[in-house]
């Protein structure tokens, strides 16, 4: 248990100090009991085992079809893979500069002047990063004091509210409307004084909608307004279906100076476990950025650095064939799901699908994923483990479609006998 010496008024005690579920309560430094039996810190102590490890458990426990976890089963392309092992074999198993490899930083800022018509200066406007993830810890770290709020859209990948917390801020969901779209009210509400960031993430994982412009207009709008950093994970920004078009927030007006746009190659690439990502933006931010992930990493992945620089110079066409790949895997998952008797609703981009096990009966996704792998031999994953508030999606579902063609035919017949 606590030692619970609280301070209630204490001033200027930062959030960092409060344990957690004990709103108001404040415990100094040095007043925490240090026993063997506790020792994570208040802050992470929400935080355990992720579902995603306790979803691939049962799916190997159960010889289930994983469509859990976000990772393809198909490597990316040869030529790719044979830049990693020759840059092995050219001996680039050192450290990188910090900043990254001169020629992926490059790749990056062509990248993003061919696709979005931005200029970056490759030379301190562009950070490599152990995976997106690490971005997204250090853009966190680097602009969020203890007690500044972050408006995060509900539902949100799992490491914004760790990140949040590890940086002793106060996350500010925001549940998107029933429709998936941006609710104004409630994201206008969400800001105020105290907000010193808004994560946004298009396309947006888990229910696959592409932020409009016009969306992302009331964002950078009240971004502007209350003068906060905006962190934009734009790791899906290839899969983009139907010609939903993918805009990234910092082209517009006023909001490449305020933007930390994050990449992922492992998302792009088909290669996950490379874990290589970028932050592109104005120097300030990037600096503040690598000033904090220089401490935690220092350098990224040496031989997969020319590898990626490799796979951006390939142009579009490795792209869009995955592209068009997933679109035709995602038609597919989508009919095994609706012939199940689910509702779908059909993502515009990523590689989810969010379903609504309603019509099955089902109100408790979470009990009901726990048992479909034993039932069925599929595994998904509850919407709510996205989100604050767990009432609001208690019958959705996320699957991932980024498996092979046989493994999601095999998918839908497991599913079909639902
Ligand atoms: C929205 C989102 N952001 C970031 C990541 C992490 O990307 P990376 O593997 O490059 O760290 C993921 C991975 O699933 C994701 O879905």
């Amino acid at each position: 248990m606590w030692n619970t010496r609280i301070h209630p008024d204490t001033p200027g005690v930062p959030s960092i100090l409060r344990a957690p579920g004990a709103k108001g309560e404040i415990l100094r430094p040095g007043t925490y009991r240090r026993g063997m039996d506790q020792p994570l810190v208040s802050r992470m102590r929400p935080y355990g085992e992720t579902i995603f490890a306790r979803m691939t458990a049962l799916a190997t426990a159960h010889d289930a079809v994983n469509l859990g976890q976000g990772f393809p089963d198909t490597d990316g392309p040869a030529e790719v893979l044979e830049a990693a092992r020759e840059a092995i074999s050219d001996g680039h198993n050192q450290y990188p500069p910090g900043p990254g490899i001169p020629s992926l930083r490059e790749a990056v800022a062509s990248h993003q002047q061919e696709r979005y018509g931005l200029g970056v200066d490759p030379d301190g406007e562009v950070l490599v990063t152990t995976g997106a993830t690490e971005a997204i810890a250090s853009a966190l770290l680097a602009l969020v004091e203890p007690g500044d709020e972050v408006v995060v859209i509900e539902p949100y990948y799992d490491s914004y509210a760790a990140g949040i917390s590890l940086a002793g801020g106060i996350r500010r969901a925001v549940p998107l409307r029933r429709d998936l779209t941006l609710d104004r009210e409630a994201l206008t509400a969400a800001f105020s004084e105290r907000t010193r960031a808004v994560l946004v993430n298009t396309p947006h994982n888990p229910t696959g909608r592409v932020l409009t412009r016009e969306e992302l207009g009331l964002v950078a709008d009240l971004a502007r307004r209350h003068d906060a950093w905006v962190i934009s994970d734009e790791v899906y920004e290839h899969m983009t279906f139907d010609g939903a078009g993918h805009v990234p927030i910092a082209t517009l007006p006023g909001m490449w100076e305020r933007t930390v746009t994050i990449g992922s190659a492992g998302k792009s690439f088909s290669v996950t476990g490379w874990k290589v990502g970028w932050v592109s933006g104005p120097r300030e931010l990037v600096t503040a950025v690598r000033t904090v992930k220089q401490f935690l990493t220092y350098t990224s992945g040496a031989p997969f650095q020319p590898a990626v620089a490799r796979a951006l110079s390939m142009g579009p066409a490795p792209l869009e064939e995955l592209t068009a790949s997933l679109q035709s895997r995602r038609d597919l998952l989508v009919e095994g799901l609706l012939g199940a008797g689910l509702d779908v609703s059909v993502p515009e981009g990523t590689y989810f699908v969010v379903a609504d096990a309603a019509p099955l009966g089902v109100t408790d996704a979470t009990s009901w994923c726990l048992e479909l792998p034993e039932r069925v031999g599929v595994v998904a994953v509850p919407v709510s483990v996205f989100c604050d508030d767990p009432s609001r999606t208690a019958s959705l579902v996320r699957f991932a479609f980024c498996k092979r063609e046989p493994v999601l035919e095999e998918a839908c017949r497991r599913l079909a006998r639902l």
